[in-house]
């Protein structure tokens, strides 16, 4: 059975063009940004011998710099405008208090939100000026600049397969970091010891106990969630056939532990090409003992099942990019669809095991109260609750704004079962 291949999401006809003026030509080329970035309406050829200082003062204003020289010099200049992007000149003394007054709780104790509203803010910012330096590819995705990587593979896994007819194109370098840092995620994987836990089957089947993430499918890097799969007790109610469904499957990682359990067969969902795809490729290269079966859907497939677990987006706001969207849930509409739709996909005696950080719940996102109601109004109860603390680096790392919150998340897996 051959490997099966990443989709991208956006066909290159659907890209937009940049226009720009060199050696007395008229260039054209696409424009790609997966944040969903339009095209700089300025842009100035760049090369080693601009200063970091213009080099910011221009991405600031919003000019794009395609650059033209040393492609090492390139990420240089890039982190040199992320320096000074992450150390601005000492606030104002009216500034200083804007965002104290931010981070500040209301007086009820509860935290209003804005500091997080805030740190969006700054950091879609950052992203914007970052964004400025910009690589030309060719048709084929090569970089014609010195000491340029071949990045082919890494474009093409994100990107879908180089159309010679498509002609050159345009990204950010910044954006092409993370394409290859994706493919190199790839390539090594993420090491997932619930794999191993979870049953005993995978140590003899399985090469290793490594999922694979594609580019802009949710990594569980931060596997502590992985684990209270594992351990969840099974609902004691056992039907003829035991089947579990996995919504919004993204890499397939909760689907594969599922799999390694006492279940007779696994439905996985995902609404998103790229994650079915990686999916698709993990449940492939585990070889598990039980059949998984990944298909597209939006929230749940047809039938029943005696296990459904749901790991949604854990905030609720708006994504600012597609590959936000694992991340943050606009109007909770994935978090409030599953506890809406569970009880009548549950069969008998069934549980639905939702995965969800209290993160929301310290930035003043959500309460608790509001949890609880939601899952009540979906005609559910809670069964149990297990929880476990994540190692974050976030959370002990000061300097972001977010740092407290973060100290005080703990992840949940809620065991729901119908009134
Ligand atoms: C936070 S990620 C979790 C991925 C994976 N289950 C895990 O735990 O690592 C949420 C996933 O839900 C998918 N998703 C979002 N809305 C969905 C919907 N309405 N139906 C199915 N999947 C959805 C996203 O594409 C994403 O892969």
């Amino acid at each position: 059975m051959p490997t099966p291949q990443a989709t991208p999401t956006l066909s290159d006809s659907m890209l937009p063009t940049l226009h720009w003026t060199e050696e007395k030509q008229l260039r054209t080329a696409l424009w790609r940004s997966e944040r969903g970035a339009a095209p700089p309406k300025r842009l100035v050829l760049a090369d080693d011998t601009l200063s970091a200082d213009s080099a910011y003062r221009q991405a600031c204003e919003g000019t794009g710099l395609l650059w033209r020289g040393d492609f090492q010099n390139a990420r240089l200049l890039l982190q040199a405008l992320t320096r000074r992007i992450d150390k601005p000149p000492k606030a104002s003394k009216t500034a200083k208090m804007g965002r104290k007054k931010a981070l500040a709780q209301t007086e009820t104790g509860v935290p209003s939100g804005e500091a997080f509203h805030l740190y969006r803010q700054a950091k879609a910012q950052r992203a914007r000026v970052l964004g400025m330096v910009l690589i030309e590819f060719g048709a084929d995705y090569a970089i014609a600049l010195r000491r340029a990587p071949d990045a082919k593979q890494a474009c093409v896994e994100a990107w879908g397969p180089a159309e010679e007819s498509s002609g050159p194109s345009v990204a950010s370098l910044r954006e092409l970091m993370g394409v290859i840092s994706a493919h190199e995620w790839r390539k090594k994987g993420v090491e997932i010891p619930a794999l191993t836990s979870a049953g005993s089957a995978i140590a003899k089947a399985a090469p290793n106990n490594r999922i694979y993430p594609h580019y802009g499918v949710f990594s569980p890097v931060r596997g502590e969630y992985v684990d209270l799969v594992a351990k969840a007790p099974l609902p004691k109610k056992r039907p003829a056939k035991f089947v579990a469904f996995d919504i919004g499957t993204g890499t397939g990682v909760l689907a594969a532990v599922l799999a390694l359990r006492e279940v007779d067969q696994v439905v996985a969902t995902d609404q998103d090409e790229r994650a079915l795809a990686c999916a698709k490729e993990n449940i492939y290269k585990l070889r598990l003992p039980n059949p998984v079966k990944v298909m597209q859907a939006d929230l749940f497939p047809e039938g029943l099942a005696s296990v459904i677990v749901c790991n949604p987006p854990w905030l609720p706001a708006r994504p600012g990019s597609p590959l936000e969207g694992a991340v943050y849930d606009e109007g909770s509409r994935m978090l409030l669809g599953f506890i809406k739709g569970l009880a009548a996909h549950l069969a008998p005696g069934g549980e639905g095991w939702l995965i969800l950080s209290d993160f929301a719940e310290h930035l003043g996102l959500r309460t608790r109260d509001e949890l609880l109601a939601a899952i009540a109004g979906g005609g559910l109860k809670v069964l149990g609750r297990m929880d476990v603390k994540p190692e974050h680096p976030k959370a002990v790392d000061a300097s972001n704004p977010l740092a407290e919150a973060r100290a005080k998340e703990v992840t949940s897996l809620w065991r729901l079962g119908a009134v």
